[in-house]
């Protein structure tokens, strides 16, 4: 009979190769951060967050996507793993997923670009899942990471919506879908004016003129 302990235990062991491919990209993206500020004198990266999913979001996840729930199916969830990189303006965004998926020990799985393509609801960020090479004594896996790519702006209105929709008994009517939207418009506006000025006051100077690097395939 397996107790309570050990099924906690048994979880952790499962986590274990997540909590490292955090450490890892975070690493990747600290790097990056670090050499744009000494090359370019900008720190593109205002900060990282990170979280590993909890066992009820697993399991409430493989019940939606209707794989039994059983954690040894977490092989099915890209989102086990989870950074979420807030950064200064918007061409940091494309910049920075570039530096990291050239990267030939990074494999992109997916790329959503809710920045030129919004949500509905006015939703706006870069996501990627990647996977990445951990190393444990049993040898080595590949373990997805997902990777949420967002400004200052997009991350403030996010975060306001989240915990409007899920905090509140949120039975989102037109007009409140509509208001939301409106601000996540005039955010991105504000994002664009932002760019501008940064461009115009840095550009004659800064090394960073966001030329593309050329993709890996
Ligand atoms: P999940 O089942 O939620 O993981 O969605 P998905 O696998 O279809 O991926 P998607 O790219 O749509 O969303 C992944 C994550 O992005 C979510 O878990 C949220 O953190 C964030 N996200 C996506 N859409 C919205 C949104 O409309 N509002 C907010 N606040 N966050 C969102
Ligand atoms: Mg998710």
């Amino acid at each position: 009979m397996i107790n309570a302990f050990q099924e906690q235990r048994h979880f952790e062991e499962l986590m274990q190769p997540y909590r490292a491919a955090i450490m890892i990209v975070k690493t990747k993206l600290e790097i990056i951060d670090q050499e744009l500020k000494f090359k370019c004198e900008h720190s593109p990266i205002h900060n990282i967050q990170s979280r590993i999913k909890s066992p009820q979001s697993i399991l409430d996840k493989l019940e939606r996507k209707g794989i039994s729930k059983n954690f040894n199916n977490i092989k099915e969830l890209n989102d086990i793993a989870g950074l979420r990189v807030i950064c200064q303006y918007i061409n940091d965004i494309q910049y920075i997923a570039q530096l990291l998926v050239l990267q030939d020990d990074v494999i992109q799985i997916k790329h959503n670009n809710y920045i030129q393509y919004p949500k509905e609801n006015g939703y706006r960020s870069l996501h990627l899942i990647v996977s990445v090479p951990v190393y444990q004594r049993e040898g080595m896996m590949q373990v997805p990471v997902e990777i949420q790519i967002r400004t200052i702006a997009m991350d403030c209105w996010a975060s306001l919506e989240h915990e409007l929709a899920y905090k509140t008994n949120f039975v989102a009517n037109n007009d409140i879908k509509q208001r939301l939207k409106w601000c996540a418009d005039m955010m991105a506006k504000t994002d664009e004016e932002m760019q501008k000025v940064y461009l115009e006051l840095n550009q004659p100077w800064s090394c960073l003129l966001y030329t593309s690097p050329s993709p890996r395939d």
